[in-house]
Parts: structure tokens; C-alpha cells; sequence
């Protein structure tokens, strides 16, 4: 087993996910990996372990540099089970170890599994002495979870942050700068939006706690590792956070005969004619998780349905109970569509869009059929609309 030294006496011992196409329902076309690291020092240190069936391969890697049975210290920065499945399987070799976790951790951990040991507890300013480096923790509550931590390194410059700053990329790099940096920007802004959106005002808060480090490297718990790229995700971060709109649509919707999808292109057409950026998305063959990522820096959020037996089309319903949970801030939407006869999908849109907290265009209802005529005074009154 490969293991990969990210500083001297520091070793990437993760999992890697090659085949992982869906995380609960995000969709991960490049797979993704669980990063652990071993700390060698006086004392042994793990942070964080992998999915349960990755344990083989983190173990391999361990194997490969120290017997496992002398780890002195497993850091759960995070109970969700991607970071914490391999715990049991490892406690029962590492019978010294200590598990090291928030106090919100503890209590996630009990929920888990049944553990044969205490967990020692540690909050924000908390550190613990391994020899010449030293831990420090910075619980981040909610970003994502009630227990969320990270671990920094001080000696190293090195923050261990678990989930914040990822990226579902399965790899055989593991650094930033040995991929593209595109491609790398792209999928931390689609872990963002699709995973941290919720909790800005969480994440504000961790930023401010680690603005205080020196920081020169941050390692997290999927995808690569920031070197390079340090400051530029950190301030993707805050953007994200404060809820950076870019002049930019996103035109989400369903169509049955086309009808839908007529008025979808001529809204587009304004925002065109406006010399702003639109993504025309059709819903039937986008997902929703790579909506949300046009949707994490737009201003306007346009989505329209066509009535179907009373209500919107499952695709579009579906898609705005996700982007609901998720709580965009600071959008302006527009709901829109065609009918035969109840015409009740739009409200129904309208509904949900009011509800995610976004202030509203007014509504575009056409019956069967828009004719040149009725497109022209859609186009017209959404230009208005822009002024
Ligand atoms: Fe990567 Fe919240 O787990």
C-alpha cells in the first residue's frame, strides 16, 4: 500500500472510493476518498478513519509505516460514518488508544457504536502534547454536524478539518497542484453547495476561529490537499459563506410537450440579451446536485412545471425540496410554466420558492400552446422585470 508523506513525519493513510457514484443523492461522478492521517511522534496519532469496508486499505497503509496496535491517539473529527466506520474494527486492535472528540462527538460516537473506552473531550483551545508538535482543536459546530471539529497542527502549519474545504475526487494525487486547478474549484464549490450551504453563519464562525492560525497547508477529509491553493479556497470559503451572487440565472424545469421548455428559452433570451450568464437546465437529465452548484453563485433562480393531475412534475418537486433543505440565501426567484386547465404547478412553485426564503419575480402562466405573441410579453415583462 501506497502511503503518502504530506509532511515530514505526517502520512496520508486514507481510502479511495474509485466506484462511489452517489453520496445520499449527491452525485459523485469522480468518486471520492476519506482521508486519515497518521501523526508519528513520540506518540502516535490518527485523524479520523474511513467507510467501513476502505478499512483494509487504511490499515495497509498504517501497517506499511507502524505496527497499529501502538497508535496512542485516534481523533474523530467527525461521527458521520464516512470518517468513523473503520473505529470499531481499529479499536480492536489499537487497545491503547484514546479516542479524542468534541463533547457533541462523544455523544454521536455512544449513538453509534459501543465503545470500550472513554472519549476524551476537548473543546476550542484544548491541546494535547505529542511529543514535538502538539495538537490544538477548534470545534466548528455544524459545518457540518453538532460534533464537527478540526485539528491543527502548529508546528506543521497543518489544519486537519475533516469535511469543510473538501472535494468528492477519487485520485491517485493527493495534492491540489497535481490536478487541475478547474476541476478542483469546481467539485469544492459542488461539496459546498451541496453539503455546507446551510450553515453559513456556522461557517463564518469557523473561519474567524481559524483566521487567528498559521496556516500553510489544510488537509481535509475528501479530495485533495490544499498547498498551493490556500489562500484561493479559503476565500472561495468566505464568498460562499457571505453568499457571493454573481449577475447569473439558473433556469431549472421539466417539460411535457415542450410548452415549458419554450417559455424556459425565452427567459433565458432576456437574461442573454442582458449580456448575463444563464444555465438553461432541464431537469428530466440534470441532476439536482449539479443544479445546486449553479445555483450556490446565482442571483436568479428561475423554475418552471408544467400542471400535471394538479401538482408539478416529480423531477421539479423533487428539486425544490432539496434546494429548500439547502437554504440559498439571497435569491431572487421566478416560477413558471404551462397548463391545459388548472394551471396549479406554478403557485405551487411560486409557493416554495417564497417559503426558501427568496424574493419573487412575478409569475409566467401560459396556457398550451404560447403563441410568438405571449412569448413576446413574457420576454417583455421579465426585461422589465431586470431593469
Ligand atoms: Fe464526510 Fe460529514 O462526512
Amino acid at each position: 500500500m501506497r502511503k503518502i508523506e504530506i509532511k515530514k513525519g505526517i502520512y496520508w493513510v486514507g481510502g479511495i472510493d474509485w466506484n462511489l457514484r452517489s453520496f445520499h443523492g449527491y452525485l459523485t461522478p469522480k468518486g471520492s476518498s476519506y482521508n486519515a492521517y497518521l501523526v508519528v511522534d513520540e506518540k502516535i496519532v490518527l485523524v479520523d478513519t474511513v467507510k467501513h469496508y476502505l478499512f483494509d486499505e487504511m490499515y495497509g497503509r498504517i501497517a506499511s509505516l507502524i505496527d497499529p496496535a501502538k497508535i496512542d491517539y485516534i481523533i474523530c473529527n467527525h461521527v458521520e460514518m464516512d470518517h468513523s466506520g473503520s473505529l470499531p474494527d481499529l479499536l480492536k486492535i489499537c487497545k491503547k488508544a484514546e479516542i479524542i472528540a468534541s463533547q457533541n462527538g462523544e455523544k454521536g460516537l455512544l449513538m453509534h457504536y459501543d465503545l470500550d473506552r472513554p472519549v476524551h473531550i476537548v473543546n476550542t483551545g484544548d491541546t494535547v502534547k505529542i511529543g514535538k508538535r502538539s495538537l490544538a482543536f477548534v470545534t466548528m459546530p455544524m459545518v457540518h454536524w453538532p460534533d464537527s471539529m478540526a485539528t491543527y497542527i502548529p508546528e506543521e502549519k497543518l489544519l486537519l478539518p475533516n469535511d469543510a474545504f473538501g472535494q468528492h475526487i477519487a485520485s491517485c494525487e493527493r495534492f491540489d497542484d497535481e490536478c487541475e486547478w478547474a476541476i478542483i474549484q469546481r467539485e469544492a464549490a459542488k461539496y459546498y453547495a451541496n453539503i455546507v450551504l446551510p450553515y453559513g453563519a456556522q461557517v463564518r464562525k469557523a473561519l474567524e476561529a481559524v483566521s487567528n492560525l498559521d496556516v500553510e497547508m489544510i488537509a481535509p477529509s475528501h479530495g485533495l490537499i490544499w498547498r498551493t491553493h490556500v489562500k484561493d479556497i479559503v476565500r472561495s470559503y468566505r464568498e460562499w459563506a457571505e453568499g457571493r451572487q454573481a449577475n447569473k440565472a439558473v433556469i431549472a424545469y421539466d417539460t411535457m410537450w415542450g410548452s415549458t421548455e419554450k417559455i424556459a428559452k425565452a427567459i433565458y433570451d432576456v437574461f442573454e440579451k442582458k449580456g448575463m450568464s444563464a444555465s438553461l437546465l432541464n431537469l428530466s437529465g440534470t441532476h439536482i446536485s449539479d443544479v445546486m452548484t449553479e445555483v450556490l453563485e446565482a442571483k436568479y433562480i428561475c423554475v418552471g412545471s408544467p400542471t400535471l393531475n394538479n401538482g408539478m412534475l416529480p423531477t421539479v418537486a423533487a428539486f425544490l425540496t432539496y434546494m429548500k433543505g439547502l437554504s440559498p440565501r439571497n435569491k431572487t426567484g421566478l416560477a413558471f410554466g404551462s397548463y391545459g386547465w388548472g394551471g396549479q404547478s406554478v403557485d405551487q412553485i411560486e409557493n416554495i420558492l417564497k417559503e426558501t426564503g427568496f424574493t419573487l419575480f412575478e409569475k409566467i402562466k401560459a396556457q398550451y400552446i404560447p403563441k410568438e405573441n405571449i412569448i413576446s410579453e413574457i420576454f417583455e415583462k421579465l426585461e422589465r422585470s431586470l431593469l
